[in-house]
């Protein structure tokens, strides 16, 4: 087993070192070869490139890659095609990882910590599958131009193929099956081609999967739905900017963004796993930021990289008994809990893991 740890920019460093440590622990004396590579401004700053040829060899020789996040404050200032965050684009790219799976499940122990009342967030287990490798995010062309009459525009393509829209409906159609059978399918078909062709796909396709319901919705009513009624959802299919924005949103129904793991997979096993949250700079360092996301990526790589079923459910049971116990971040404190930092609450879930075995 060969893992290529990119920890990145900001808290990307700081949640890394700590899902390392429990994947260690869930691994107890399986081999298992861990290899740090640089990304985005942490590579931008030794080598002049955010995603340098080494990395791109270290990560195409691993069986799966664990990264932490990209990104610097310096980004606000640069153009986006050169903003050391797009790194992430790119290794996604570089990857063909197209299926986002971004799961949001509300641990009960952690109900208080989410913004939405408890009768609306009990039982919330959904997944937001993000289509990864197209959409509004890599279609071309894109620039910022100038008309004619002197005044400068930005443009970009929204654009899906047929087959972009099918392989990404058959990985959601594929996961319904494994979970409650439900695949909501969020496009903006009243307004853009791209959607209707998106929808019309889905629909097709839907019809290979007679044991599994598909819905529609238009992005703007599943953006409220997730706020009014968030339990009805099990899979939700969509492209890459709703995708995009919508998991940010599912993410604080679970109470923080830091409790947010996802999987980006391809066409064989290996699969990017990386917290949905950003890099933070204002805690970066400060032993605050929240692990957890992190540390259940790991689980999510143990499962789908590796098959290690075992191993990913003792972390995700790790993680359930240490919140059982009161450990909390900042992000996810309330009184009467006990707030720890970042390298306690890795600690705390490797020990737990270690007492198990
Ligand atoms: C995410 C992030 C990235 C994205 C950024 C950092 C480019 O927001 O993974 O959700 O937009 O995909
Ligand atoms: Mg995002």
């Amino acid at each position: 087993m060969k893992i290529a740890v990119l920890p990145g920019d900001g808290i990307g460093v700081d949640v890394t070192a700590q899902a390392v440590k429990v994947l260690r622990a869930a691994l107890g004396s399986t081999p298992c070869e861990f290899s740090h590579g640089l990304i985005g401004g942490a590579a931008f700053d030794a080598t002049g490139d955010s995603l340098p040829p080494a990395t791109i060899a270290l990560v195409k020789g691993a069986d799966a890659v664990l990264l932490g996040a990209t990104g610097t404050p310096e980004d606000e200032h640069r153009l986006p095609s050169e903003a050391v965050g797009r790194s992430t684009l790119r290794l996604r790219q570089e990857l063909g990882l197209f299926a986002n799976f971004r799961p949001a499940y509300l641990y009960p122990e952690l109900i208080g910590a989410s913004t939405l009342k408890p009768e609306v967030v009990t039982g919330l287990d959904l997944i937001i599958l993000r289509e990864l490798n197209g959409d509004v995010y890599y279609g071309e062309p894109r620039g910022i131009a100038t008309d004619s009459t002197g005044q400068r525009f930005g443009f970009n393509t929204m654009r899906y193929s047929e087959t972009e829209v099918e392989r990404i409906g058959r990985a959601a159609f594929e996961a319904a099956r494994r979970r409650r059978k439900k695949v909501c399918s969020v496009d903006k078909a009243n307004v853009l081609e791209t959607s209707a062709l998106w929808r019309e796909v889905m629909t097709r396709l839907g019809l290979e999967y007679p044991d599994v319901a598909l819905s529609h919705m238009y992005v703007d009513a599943a953006a409220m739905e997730l706020m009014r009624n968030p339990t009805q959802f099990d899979v939700v299919v969509t492209g890459n900017i709703f995708g995009d924005i919508l998991s940010d949103a599912a993410a604080m129904l679970t109470g923080s963004i830091g409790m947010l793991p996802s999987a980006s997979l391809g066409a064989g096993r290996k699969g990017l796993y990386e917290p949905v949250h950003g890099s933070a700079p204002n805690i970066a360092g400060k032993n605050l930021a929240n692990p957890v996301a992190a540390i259940l990526s790991g689980a999510m790589m143990l499962r789908h990289s590796f098959s290690m079923e075992d191993a990913a459910a003792q972390i995700e049971g790790a993680v359930g008994r240490v919140l059982k116990d009161g450990y909390r971040t900042a992000d996810i404190y309330e009184p009467g809990t006990r707030k720890v930092g970042t390298r306690e609450m890795g600690e705390r879930v490797a020990e737990e893991i270690q007492q198990t075995v």
